[in-house]
């Protein structure tokens, strides 16, 4: 009679034990229908289904300019980007198509502008947004600094490794242009900015720190110099890189105290040339001779002291 009662008690327990999982499942399914499973990853907001016709390849159009533009929207590097949690009408409004868009660099910069103003503002007072509101698409704009792809959908957060605005990275995406001799030279820039900054101290070290951890970049790099958003010609008495006592003030950002005596010995971009800084080149040269003759001293007394003693330990004739 107590084994009954025992058995019965058990059964019951794993009979309420066996409802309460499956009405436990059924809820967590039904909330998933509503919400999708939690897993999924985060997708860029299309709440009006814009991609219904711009995910096709071969929607194009044409821009003011006359060149045909592509109305494709590349979802992936949306999915990825800084703004996936913003909608496509957010930044394109809710009638897109009711007004003409010139789709230029400068148009593109303006839309960005009506969110990022300070960033607009300071660019469109540097060298590069100042040929840009002349109508000059060869400098610089947003997408180029922040794209990989040079897409306004596609823009990587600064502190992404792979963002072209992430320090290490800073050199080469000014480089894309800056280390193009022709472009360049169509300007009259003819300092090979990109190279010489390569072979400086900063340079090498910037190459070799650890890309994941952000306090060792910490040398500086083209945007330390220059400035980022507020880039000026050089001879531009507001260029951080103008005159001594500017370029002073740069420096002891990150060496306290450096003064103008430190910063007159910089070199700037220019190669140490008998007919740009003589005395530079020639002790530079000297120096070279100097190491180069004590380590050809050094080895020729090792290989004399090696030959003495192989001399020495040779048998014996009696
Ligand atoms: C029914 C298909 C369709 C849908 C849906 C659609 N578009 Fe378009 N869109 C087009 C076509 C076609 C063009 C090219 C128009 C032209 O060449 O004048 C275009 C052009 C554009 C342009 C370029 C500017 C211009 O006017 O030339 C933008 C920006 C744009 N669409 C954004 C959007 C956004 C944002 C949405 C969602 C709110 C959207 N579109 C929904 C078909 C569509
Ligand atoms: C963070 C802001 C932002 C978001 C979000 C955004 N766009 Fe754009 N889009 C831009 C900018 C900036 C341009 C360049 C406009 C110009 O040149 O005048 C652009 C251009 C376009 C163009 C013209 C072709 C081109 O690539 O230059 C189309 C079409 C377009 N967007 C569709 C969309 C659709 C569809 C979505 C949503 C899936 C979307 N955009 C989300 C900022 C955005
Ligand atoms: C509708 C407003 C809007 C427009 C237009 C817009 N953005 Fe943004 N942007 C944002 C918001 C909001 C964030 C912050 C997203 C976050 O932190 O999750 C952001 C983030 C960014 C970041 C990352 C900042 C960081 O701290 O790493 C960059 C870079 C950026 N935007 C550049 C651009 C560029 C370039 C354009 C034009 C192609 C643009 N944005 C257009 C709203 C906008
Ligand atoms: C010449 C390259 C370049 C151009 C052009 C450029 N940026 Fe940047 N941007 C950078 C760099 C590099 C950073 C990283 C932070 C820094 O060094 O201040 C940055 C940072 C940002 C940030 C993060 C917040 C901040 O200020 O640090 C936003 C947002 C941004 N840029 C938006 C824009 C917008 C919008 C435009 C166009 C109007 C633009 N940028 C044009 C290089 C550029
Ligand atoms: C898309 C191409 C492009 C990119 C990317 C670019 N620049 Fe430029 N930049 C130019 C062009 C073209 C000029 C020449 C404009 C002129 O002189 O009228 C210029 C001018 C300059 C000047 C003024 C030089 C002078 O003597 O007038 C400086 C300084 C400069 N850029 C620094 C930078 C830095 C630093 C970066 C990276 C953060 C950068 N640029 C990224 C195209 C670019
Ligand atoms: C340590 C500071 C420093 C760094 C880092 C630096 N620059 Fe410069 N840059 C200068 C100074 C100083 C000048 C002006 C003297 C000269 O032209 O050499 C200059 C001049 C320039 C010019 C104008 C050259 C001309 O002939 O008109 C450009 C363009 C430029 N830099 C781009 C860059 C780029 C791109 C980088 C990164 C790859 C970079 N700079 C890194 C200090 C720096
Ligand atoms: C963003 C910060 C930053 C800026 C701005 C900067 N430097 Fe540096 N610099 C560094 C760091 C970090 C080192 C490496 C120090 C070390 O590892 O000992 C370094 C090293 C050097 C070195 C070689 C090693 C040494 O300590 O003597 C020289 C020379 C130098 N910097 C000159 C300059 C000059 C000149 C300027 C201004 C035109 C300048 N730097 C601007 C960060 C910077």
């Amino acid at each position: 009679m107590r084994a009954w009662i025992v058995a019965l008690g058990i059964t019951a327990v794993l009979l309420a034990a066996f409802v309460l999982v499956a009405v436990t499942r059924q809820k967590a399914h039904a909330l998933d229908q509503v919400n999708g499973p939690t897993t999924q990853p985060a997708y860029a907001l299309d709440q009006n289904d814009c991609l219904h016709c711009h995910g096709a390849l071969e929607l194009t159009t044409r821009a003011s300019s006359g060149a045909e533009v592509s109305l494709y929207v590349n979802k992936e590097g949306l999915d990825a980007s800084a703004h996936r949690y913003v909608d496509c009408v957010s930044c394109h409004t809710t009638k897109p198509h009711d007004v003409p868009t010139p789709l230029s660099k400068l148009s593109l910069a303006a839309r960005c502008g009506t969110c990022h103003q300070y960033e607009y503002k300071l660019h469109l007072q540097s060298v590069h947004g100042q040929q840009l509101l002349q109508g000059n698409e060869d400098v610089a704009t947003c997408v180029d600094c922040h794209s990989p792809q040079v897409n306004p959908h596609s823009i990587v957060r600064v502190l992404e490794s792979n963002a072209p605005a992430y320090k290490q990275n800073i050199s080469q995406t000014c480089g894309r242009c800056h280390n193009n001799e022709p472009l360049m030279a169509r300007y009259g820039i003819l300092e090979k900015v990109y190279e010489s900054y390569m072979r400086s101290f900063h340079g090498k070290a910037m190459k070799l720190s650890p890309t994941a951890n952000i306090t060792q970049l910490n040398k500086a790099t083209c945007t330390n110099c220059h400035g980022t958003h507020d880039i000026k010609d050089p001879t531009d008495p507001t260029s951080p890189v103008a005159g001594v006592e500017n370029l002073a003030r740069t420096c002891e950002q990150c060496h306290p105290g450096a003064g103008v005596q430190f910063a007159s010995s910089f070199l700037g971009h220019k190669e140490a040339t008998p007919e740009n800084f003589p005395m530079v080149h020639y002790a530079e040269r000297f120096f070279a001779l100097l190491t180069a003759s004590v380590v050809a001293l050094g080895v020729s007394l090792v290989l004399v002291e090696t030959g003495k003693w192989a001399f020495n330990r040779r048998p014996k004739e009696e």
